[in-house]
């Protein structure tokens, strides 16, 4: 009799669930951004490819900024962390979808991005 126990039905509505556990908000205390770095980061992101997967509000292939800003804190632990993986590519953060590396981008232009991504909350 082992093995035939089948999975119970969700019934419930769960949508706003799985969308919070999606953003999973990492706590932390915001510091400020220097805004010359955050336009910069903005007239970065217009020139590179990164619309292509993203758009500011909406998830599209890649999470939406909005949502990149409301899970991570503005330090610079994160800032970091994440202008790395802007640079190098990646998987596993929201899910299946991969990130393509940009190679190119400098750690200043990538970190520039990412503080332009994170004011956006
Ligand atoms: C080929 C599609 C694609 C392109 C192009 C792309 N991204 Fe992404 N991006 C993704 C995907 C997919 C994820 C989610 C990765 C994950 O789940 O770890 C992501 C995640 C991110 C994250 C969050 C990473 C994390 O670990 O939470 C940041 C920040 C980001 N992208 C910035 C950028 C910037 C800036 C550019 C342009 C230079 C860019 N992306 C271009 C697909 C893309």
């Amino acid at each position: 009799m082992a093995c035939t126990q089948k999975p119970k039905q969700e019934v419930i509505d769960t949508s706003d669930l799985k969308e919070r556990e999606y953003i999973r908000a990492i706590e932390g205390v915001d510091e400020v951004l220097d805004p010359e770095l955050v336009k910069r980061g903005k007239v970065l992101i217009s020139y590179a490819d990164c619309a292509s997967c993203h758009k500011p509000e909406e998830r599209a292939k890649g999470p939406a900024f909005k949502d990149i800003a409301r899970r991570y804190p503005i330090s610079q632990v994160y800032i970091n962390l994440l202008a790395r993986k802007v640079i190098s590519g990646g998987t596993g953060s929201w899910g299946s979808p991969v990130m393509a590396a940009h190679p190119q981008l400098t750690m200043e232009e990538a970190t520039a991005m990412v503080s332009y991504i994170l004011s956006l909350d």
